[in-house]
């Protein structure tokens, strides 16, 4: 299905219609040109995608690789939950992996899971089979491919510790399986060969499903009460410090409640921004800006951005 074309270009890239469309041409899946990715991201903000393309499986997206390849478009693929995307929105092809969903169990307590599924979704299937090890990542509403990418992690643990293997579409659209140990995991970081994570196998191990459920229960319940969940955000903005949380250190100078436009520093957890209703991305940079310099100034610390910002300005 193809809807709309209205068009894109700025000062530093063009991108032509025509360009595009030859790169989405006998794309099985969806089709959505000048697609608003406000609509696809948790912090509902973000302008245009030329075209938003979601692949129906991982065929097509070695397909749509293989085109934009021979084409020289890139192509950005859309995580969607710690991402703030610039209000002119991203030239060329971007990709969401929705569709991609299934996941299937393989012998000695592995899961491999396409790229799309979503972390609540998983840990829901390895409670179901018995299966320990992901409780560490319960409440990142995430796709399991964006959580290895940035290797996301809480106090518990983190992606490192789950990931057995990797499978990614490389930029000319080769398949290529990726172990472990040739992935270099960072903090919120991960060095993979260049291209689009389209499945990933975790390796967990047997374990007791009462007691799987509970440590994710209460870790759910932990953050419903610190963290402001039903708001729009990207989760957490800035990299927690060595040795301290970014959070306290907002907190500690009284950020909390401070506001540009819409986007507000959160009064229930201070390392979140929260989009009040039409929060622009330039809001939440200029709240990100005046932050960083005042705790700069008052403490000498220098936050690190975890949010992914991308697009045009
Ligand atoms: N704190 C404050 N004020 C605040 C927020 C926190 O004083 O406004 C204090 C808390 O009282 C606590 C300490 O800071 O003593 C740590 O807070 P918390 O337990 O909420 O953990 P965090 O370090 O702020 C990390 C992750 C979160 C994850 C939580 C729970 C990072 C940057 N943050 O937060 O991840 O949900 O632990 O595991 O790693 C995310 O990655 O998007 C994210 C939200």
């Amino acid at each position: 299905m193809q809807r709309g074309w209205k068009g894109g270009t700025t000062a530093r890239h063009t991108v032509g219609e025509r360009q595009v469309r030859s790169v989405v041409a006998g794309v099985r899946g969806e089709v959505r040109f000048n697609a608003p990715l406000k609509e696809y991201t948790s912090f509902h903000i973000g302008g245009p995608a030329d075209v938003l393309v979601e692949p129906a499986d991982v065929e097509d997206v070695v397909h749509l690789a293989t085109q934009a390849y021979e084409r020289k478009l890139p192509i950005f693929v859309l995580g969607g939950t710690n991402v703030l995307i610039r209000d002119k929105g991203i030239r060329g092809v971007v990709v969401s992996l929705a569709k991609l969903r299934a996941i299937k169990e393989e012998p000695g307590s592995v899961l491999y899971a396409e790229g799309g599924v979503g972390m609540p979704t998983l840990i829901g299937h390895a409670i179901r089979r018995s299966l320990a090890g992901l409780e560490w990542a319960a409440g990142i509403p995430g796709s399991v491919a964006g959580c290895v990418v940035m290797n996301a992690g809480t106090k518990l643990g983190e992606m490192k510790d789950s990931v057995k293997a990797v499978r990614i579409v490389s930029l000319n659209g080769a398949l290529l399986d990726c172990p472990k140990e040739a992935i270099g995991f960072e903090y919120r970081r991960a060095i993979l060969p260049p291209g689009i994570v389209v499945g990933v196998w975790l390796q967990l191990k047997p374990g007791v499903r009462s007691e799987i459920e509970k440590v994710v229960k209460d870790y759910l319940h932990y953050r419903r009460d610190t963290q402001p969940l039903t708001l729009p955000s990207a989760g957490c903005v800035f990299k927690n410090p060595p040795n301290d949380s970014a959070g306290r250190v907002v907190d500690a100078a009284g950020l909390k409640g401070v506001s540009v436009g819409d986007a507000q520093i959160s009064t229930k957890h201070a390392n979140f921004i929260v989009n009040q209703g039409n929060a622009s991305a330039a809001d939440v940079l200029a709240l990100i800006k005046k932050a960083r310099a005042h705790i700069a100034r008052k403490t000498g610390i220098k936050l690190e951005l975890e949010v992914k910002v991308v697009g045009e300005v």
